[in-house]
């Protein structure tokens, strides 16, 4: 373990909120395994970590859902918020909290920061007359849309003039500009960082952070006839599940380590969030990393299109793990990424059939067969743990695999060339035995179902104190074949 790794203790990582209106897919579970896989990777570091995601519930789309079903929003909203939290669990998601809006914790925080943001003279009434994409709940001016549409999805806006608080966000372009100078990483990956600067630097305009034409939202507490623009809300999430300000979570948490979003998503996180914590006297979150977005066959992934991928599906088909593995070993997080099928199920049989399944079912024949025999393992010593750690440090998941899966390589020649089906070596069943063990706990952040059926048959603890730490000499039991070939 590099010093630094050693030294952190605590890790808090984010996913965004997500909309309830559309199921979990694709995109959304994205995010919410790299997460996952990052808060699992500094749990087996040791840290104390706290890994959030949840429900982004108000706003004028979700009203407008439940209105069309003649339904009451909290109502709606609450059989939706099962279905995020059952693919989650599908999914293997080990999330510590699960936050909502609609909380009555979350929308008491909320209040209070926006009082302070007011006390703070940053909230001042005016007339609003412009554009709003409600399915981004974003505000735009003619001269940003595209052929008339939102910039961002391509819908419609609608055209509306009301009454307004505005967050003076003007206010904020210099400190904002130094928190970038100050942190380089503050904004990943650095092309993204770029873009935020470069916007930053063209001027901030004070944005409209109330809305008066429906009540869905938390109360806006200077004045009771508004109610909060939803993103104002929904970015407070991030301290209110830490109980800001007294919390002994907030205490220990914050600031974030990392949050997690989409690159659509990047202006409010990476602009907005931290001029919105800087007025209210809190520290900014250390990092906000914007990975890429996926199309499905080389198309934009949409209803319309009617080919939204469903998670759930293609657990049933593959295992959770499988297709966990092939998200992140596909398409380096940060960039953009094409789903196919074809490509997952080639990778399920070429990668983890063919060469994790195969090492894994042919060593532990032999070794249930011939038993193993303690020794130094000279085997392990090419599995590149430094390597791996950094990689993972800087959010290159599928470089990490790629580190991971040239050791599986490694050991399958070792296989081959030692070929202890016919010397039945068990010195040599030994180092392949304890070599993976330590694949196992080195893959567990992406695939914990196979680490732990690997853990089973072998007989050792998923800890990353003990890679390096010579097998106990026990009875390998061989199991159930790890991945079937499709
Ligand atoms: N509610 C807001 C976030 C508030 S955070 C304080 C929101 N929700 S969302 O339900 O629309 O989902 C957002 C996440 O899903 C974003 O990070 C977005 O980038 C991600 N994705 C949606 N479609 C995606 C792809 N096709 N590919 C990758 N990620 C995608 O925005």
């Amino acid at each position: 373990m590099t010093k630094e790794i050693k030294n952190k203790k605590t890790f808090y990582i984010t996913t965004p909120i997500y909309y309830p209106t559309a199921k979990p897919h694709l995109g959304t579970a994205y995010t919410t395994i790299a997460a996952d896989i990052l808060a699992r990777w500094n749990k087996l570091l040791g840290k104390d970590v706290f890994f959030l995601t949840g429900t982004d519930e108000h706003g004028q789309k979700l009203y407008e859902a439940a209105k069309k079903l003649g339904k009451d929003p909290k109502c709606y909203v609450d059989v939706l918020v099962n279905d995020f939290k059952n693919v989650w669990k599908e999914l293997e998601i080990d999330f510590d909290y699960f936050i909502r809006t609609t909380d009555k914790s979350h929308e008491d925080v909320v209040k209070n920061i926006i009082k302070k943001i007011y006390d703070n003279g940053d909230l001042y009434e005016d007339n609003y007359e412009g554009l709003y994409c409600v399915p981004c709940e974003s505000y735009w001016t003619e001269k940003d849309l595209v052929d008339g549409n939102c910039p961002s999805c391509g819908r419609g806006v609608q055209s509306f003039k009301e009454k307004a608080y505005f967050f003076k966000l003007s206010k904020y372009q210099d400190k904002l500009i130094e928190i970038y100078t100050k942190n380089l990483q503050f904004v990943m990956p650095e092309s993204k960082k770029n873009e935020m600067i470069n916007r930053i630097k063209e001027g901030l305009k004070d944005i409209s952070f109330t809305r008066s034409k429906f009540k869905w939202g938390v109360e806006f507490p200077i004045n009771k006839e508004f109610v909060l623009w939803v993103w104002a809300d929904a970015l407070i999430n991030y301290i209110s599940a830490l109980e800001w300000p007294n919390g002994k979570k907030f205490k220990k948490f914050w600031p974030a380590d990392v949050h997690f979003i989409g690159k659509d998503i990047l202006w409010f996180h990476s602009v907005i969030w931290p001029a919105m914590l800087i007025s209210a006297g809190i520290k900014p979150p250390k990092t906000i990393f914007a990975h890429g977005w996926w199309t499905v066959n080389g198309e934009k992934m949409s209803k319309s299109k009617d080919n939204v991928v469903d998670p759930l599906e293609l657990i049933k088909k593959y295992s959770a793990d499988s297709f966990r593995y092939f998200l992140f070993r596909e398409t380096p997080f940060g960039q953009d990424g094409d789903f196919s099928e074809k490509t997952l199920i080639d990778r399920h049989n070429n990668e983890l059939a063919n060469k994790l399944g195969n090492l894994v079912s042919r060593v532990l024949t032999l070794a249930e067969k011939n038993g193993i025999e303690k020794t130094d393992n000279k085997l392990l010593k090419k599995l590149k743990l430094k390597e791996i750690e950094k990689l993972m440090e800087n959010y290159e998941f599928d470089k990490a695999l790629n580190e991971i899966f040239s050791f599986i390589d490694l050991c399958n020649q070792y296989v081959q060339d030692k070929k202890p089906w016919e010397t039945q070596d068990r010195k040599v069943l030994y180092e392949l035995v304890d070599s993976i063990k330590a694949i196992a706990i080195i893959l567990s952040p992406f695939m914990p179902s196979t680490s732990e059926k690997i853990a089973d048959q072998i007989g050792f603890k998923i800890d990353y104190k003990e890679i390096g730490k010579p097998l106990k000499v026990k009875n390998v039991k061989k199991g159930e074949i790890l991945f079937k070939k499709i």
